[in-house]
């Protein structure tokens, strides 16, 4: 597996020369999600036009996109890459209800695909789990049938919490973040704090940061490594806009000991 490495600076999205630069004979699968978790990016229609182009010229790519992330979007609407029909065929789309519908725990998703590859999916998936509950079915079609409202309301409520969280972030010094424009997540760069230190304890890298937080604020965030960035830490803003501003403050509070 190769990582394609982005910055707070591109916004965490690769650009097309990126793309081609990593293909190689060899490739065979592109996995990606928009919204992103974990950095909360989304790819705009112009910039998924401009992988799609790059995909046209490499038939025997397949592209994974990962769009459970599709609901909680706060540009103007969602945008898929299987929309090209150049590349659609190639495409294979992951989704499900965790996210949009808030049916965490519910376990229900789906792809969609070309036949042959839905079919394979099909064979080893019958192997080697049993089907979804028949109650979670249900609640997954009244979800699809019903209206969007309760949806609307809630991606209303995280584009609220996503600003205030970054204006807070923006006030601490040496965060580097730009601002997410769906999921919710943040995915600030700390490597300011490298090197410094609290109670004879140094930080190293994003981890050791993320850990640093955890004790000394009690705020848990994820260290970056784990999705593959050392230099930054995942935060989620799944919950209360009173919570967050607790949180930011402690982080702040906690940041500013670093010395
Ligand atoms: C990008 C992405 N895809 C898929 C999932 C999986 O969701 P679930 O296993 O709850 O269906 C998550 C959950 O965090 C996610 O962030």
């Amino acid at each position: 597996m190769f990582f394609i490495d982005t910055t707070v600076d591109q916004d965490f999205k690769i650009s097309p020369q990126q793309l081609e630069a990593a293909i190689t004979p060899k490739t065979k699968l592109f996995m990606f999600s928009s919204p992103c978790n974990p950095t909360g990016s989304v790819y705009s229609k112009s910039e998924l036009e401009g992988l799609a182009k790059v995909f046209e010229k490499h038939p025997d790519v397949y592209i994974l996109s990962d769009e459970i992330y599709e609901y909680i979007n706060f540009v103007d609407k969602h945008e898929s890459i299987a929309q090209f029909s150049s590349i659609k065929d190639r495409v294979i789309i992951i989704n499900g209800w965790s996210k949009g519908y808030a049916m965490t725990g519910w376990r229900l998703g789906y792809s969609a695909s070309n036949t042959e590859i839905a079919t394979a999916c099909d064979k080893l998936q019958g192997q080697i789990t049993s089907g979804t509950s028949s109650i979670t079915q249900r609640a997954g079609i009244a979800a699809y049938e019903g209206s969007l409202d309760s949806v609307t309301e809630m991606r209303n409520a995280f584009k609220k919490r996503r600003d205030i969280v970054y204006k807070l972030l923006k006030e601490i010094d040496g965060v580097k973040v730009n601002l997410p424009d769906g999921a919710f997540y943040f995915f600030p760069d700390v490597t300011h704090y490298f090197g410094k230190s609290y109670n004879g304890k140094t930080i190293n890298d994003a981890d050791e940061l993320s850990i640093y937080l955890l004790e000394e604020a009690h705020v848990s965030t994820v260290g970056g490594d784990s999705f593959g960035d050392k230099k930054s830490i995942r935060m989620s803003y799944a919950a209360s806009e009173e919570k967050l501003v607790e949180a930011m403050a402690r982080i702040k509070a906690a940041l500013g000991k670093l010395k």
